[in-house]
């Protein structure tokens, strides 16, 4: 699976990306089509397929594609019933996106400390929050600090992998909590073969350029619940009524994907079985490589979960030898992101943590390449300059 550069001479010298998009399909041909037919705007044929490839391969009924991801969480907020009433619960280590889109719709989000293992919201944090100090009222929850409602958990399947699922739909039923999957970052990855973003109430996928298929910028949402899917469906295109001149009957939005980004999804995803055995095969390989140095601790699978492997990471204490190591070799790397509670605009919003893990995983985590046109000869130079790091003064 993995591909073979012995006859590049410059691969030592060039730079390894940390993740770049791959374009070997048919992107070209629909893309031209669009062109050619002058089919470039919402509607098209093309943003209809494209729904209808991606439910299809995630196997769930309903989806309608938008603009990006961000929007995606913003309308399934506002289809779920969220409003500035509420209080949304999510993972403290996440991208900026996801709190921003309850804010988007007025709503407080509440961040939850995420776990060291596999760096997924901390479910029994999440727990004894519900628990101790929220109390249950005409059947719902209330955050006892804000007496505000708490109506949803925004679940964020992080780097592609999962956390416990039953756990969370049962805490979920059990306080009487809605769940969007902020399905990103983890299209193809799975929880006992169940799609990322089909197990809560509603999902949203990301098309962003830097995630497993792309359409430039672009996204999915999804749900089994077909009077959701119209709800967005409706808000994304601007609210107006079939068969009716210019009638709107609420303010909607402009958010509908265009024809022209869909043919690029569509491509895209007739590849994406491909992508994701190279991205599992990658993970693998940088496993089995770099599996005796005990200092660095990889981000966790959960049980039952079979991650898409978006971006591969680990936490080490010498992450600032790896990051000069990497720089010298010209590889490029990531890092987590900031935490949420340290934004100027979240920092005074409640926290729920006890040893505040995402802290840890911030300051000590690094992405390594992973792009789908990663080389087995680029793999081998990321493994010896992290080896390089921990043979200096001997493998832990
Ligand atoms: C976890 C997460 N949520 C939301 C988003 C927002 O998606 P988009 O960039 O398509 O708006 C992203 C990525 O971009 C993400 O990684």
């Amino acid at each position: 699976m993995l591909a073979d550069s012995h006859n590049n001479q410059d691969v030592e010298k060039a730079i390894i990306p940390l993740m770049v998009p791959a374009f070997e399909g048919n992107e070209w041909t629909y893309v031209k089509d669009c062109l050619d037919t002058g089919w470039v705007s919402s509607a098209g044929s093309y943003v209809n397929k494209f729904e209808q490839e991606v439910i299809r391969y995630i196997n769930c009924p309903y989806g309608v594609a938008c603009m990006n991801g961000t929007v995606g969480l913003q309308i399934s907020l506002q289809v779920l019933g969220v409003t500035a009433d509420h209080h949304v619960l999510l993972p403290n280590g996440t991208f900026v996106a996801s709190a921003n889109s309850i804010m988007h719709i007025g709503a407080e989000p509440i961040f939850v400390d995420i776990n060291s293992q596999n760096w997924q919201m901390d479910l029994d944090i999440l727990e004894t929050f519900l628990s101790e100090e929220c109390r249950q009222e005409k059947g719902q929850t209330i955050n006892i600090i804000s007496g505000k409602v708490i109506k949803a958990i925004m679940i964020v399947h992080i780097y592609g992998q999962i956390c416990d699922m039953d756990k969370l739909l049962a805490l979920a039923r059990q306080f009487n909590l809605l769940v969007i999957e902020d399905a990103s970052e983890s299209l193809g990855a799975t929880y006992k073969g169940k799609h990322a973003g089909t197990m809560g109430d509603i999902g949203v996928i990301s098309f962003n350029g830097n995630k497993i298929i792309t359409t430039g910028g672009g996204g999915m949402i999804v749900s089994e619940n077909q009077d959701y899917i119209q709800k967005a469906q409706h808000l994304t295109t601007t609210a107006k009524v079939a068969n009716k001149n210019y009638f709107h009957d609420q303010v909607g939005y402009n958010y509908r994907l265009v024809n022209i980004l869909a043919a690029i999804g569509v491509a895209q995803v007739e590849q994406l079985e491909q992508y994701l055995t190279k991205k599992r095969a990658i993970a693998t390989h940088y496993f089995d490589r770099l599996k005796t140095i005990s200092a660095i601790n990889f981000q966790e699978t959960n049980d039952g979960v079979e991650p898409n492997f978006w971006l591969i990471g680990f936490c080490s204490d010498r992450k600032k030898q790896l990051m000069h190591e990497f720089k010298k070799q010209r590889i490029n790397f990531g890092h987590f992101w900031t935490p949420m509670n340290k934004l100027p605009m979240y920092k005074n919003h409640q926290y729920i943590q006890r040893n505040n893990v995402t802290a840890k995983v911030a300051n000590q985590c690094i992405c390594i390449p992973c792009s789908i046109s990663l080389t087995l000869e680029q793999m081998e130079r990321v493994c010896q300059s992290i080896q390089k790091c921990f043979t200096l003064n001997q493998l832990k």
